[in-house]
């Protein structure tokens, strides 16, 4: 099955990374703290591995962003998860600006210390500068334009809309650093490349659209029924697959091809549009490992 997972990872990988990497490395050197942006739905999917080694010991806070889609018990867990391992925190939804008030908050207590020791040099005015990184579509502009409540970055409906560097004073005492160079997602398997794909981080586009839609289907039979349930209203038999399930919902939609016969291809490009909208509830496609 050719699903086009290969030429992605052929493609995309090694040559942004290395730059972004660069362009990390040569910017680090001017930030106190690192600030990740990560899809609540799929933190780990969202996250760049490589971002520990790249901040080095820089302080980390952590944004799970896209709250509003997630499902909040399961984002309540990842908290836990993230501050198991020391991290700082932080949840919002960029988009209505929910949680985006605790972000100057948030930075001024990951960075007491730096602040402590500014003021004891008599230096209280000077500003925290915060990189911000995050992998493409991730909500980085719109974050960026919540915080500093105007539109400072712009916000675009494509993979790999931030470019360049820039900084942006969100107020008198914190700089932002937005994103210098694209951070690719580190896609190693399939499962998370079609978590990617399914969260808009990557194009649908280079899968086989309705292979993606079956694995989410089966992947919401089993994590999510009720969604199907209520959603399509259909009914789901323990032995049903992906397919089947897409099928029954065309049928239900009155989405055929001839008569009798589902047209399974338009109901895939409707389920992944309806998650992307939320239209089948908050969902989150990951779960801590605890
Ligand atoms: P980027 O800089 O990291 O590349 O991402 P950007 O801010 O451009 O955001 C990508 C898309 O994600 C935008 O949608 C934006 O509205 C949406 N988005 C960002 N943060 C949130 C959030 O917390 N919740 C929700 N629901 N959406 C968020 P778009 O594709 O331009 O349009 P649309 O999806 O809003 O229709």
């Amino acid at each position: 099955m050719d699903n086009g997972f290969e030429k992605i990872n052929i493609q995309w990988y090694p040559g942004h990374m290395t730059k972004a990497k660069r362009m990390i490395d040569e910017n680090l050197n001017y930030v106190d703290a690192v600030c990740e942006i990560l899809d609540a739905r799929i933190p780990l999917a969202s996250s760049n591995p490589d971002i520990g080694t790249l901040a080095q010991n820089k302080p980390r806070l952590i944004i799970l962003n896209r709250s509003d889609l997630a499902d909040p018990d399961i984002t309540d867990r990842w908290v836990k998860y993230f501050e198991k391992q020391l991290c700082h925190v932080l949840v919002v939804d960029s988009k209505s600006g929910k949680g985006v008030n605790q972000f100057v908050p948030a930075v001024k207590n990951v960075l007491k210390d730096k602040i402590a020791a500014y003021e004891e040099k008599g230096q209280s005015g000077r500003p925290l500068r915060i990189m911000i990184l995050g992998i493409p579509n991730v909500g980085k502009s719109t974050f960026i334009n919540k915080v500093a409540r105007r539109k400072a970055a712009i916000a675009g409906d494509k993979p790999g809309v931030t470019r360049g560097k820039q900084w942006i004073s969100i107020d008198e005492k914190i700089d932002l650093l937005d994103t210098p160079g694209i951070l690719w997602p580190k896609f190693d398997s399939q499962e998370v490349g079609e978590l990617l794909a399914l969260t808009n981080a990557i194009k649908t586009e280079v899968f086989d659209f309705e292979t993606l839609a079956c694995n989410f289907m089966l992947k919401l039979k089993n994590i999510y029924p009720e969604s199907i349930v209520s959603r399509y209203k259909i009914e789901i038999n323990e032995d049903d697959t992906g397919y089947d399930l897409l099928q029954k919902a065309a049928l239900k939609r009155g989405m055929l091809i001839s008569k009798g016969e589902a047209d399974t291809n338009r109901m895939a490009i409707a389920l992944l549009k309806e998650y992307h909208e939320g239209k089948l509830g908050r969902l989150s496609l990951e779960v801590p490992d605890e």
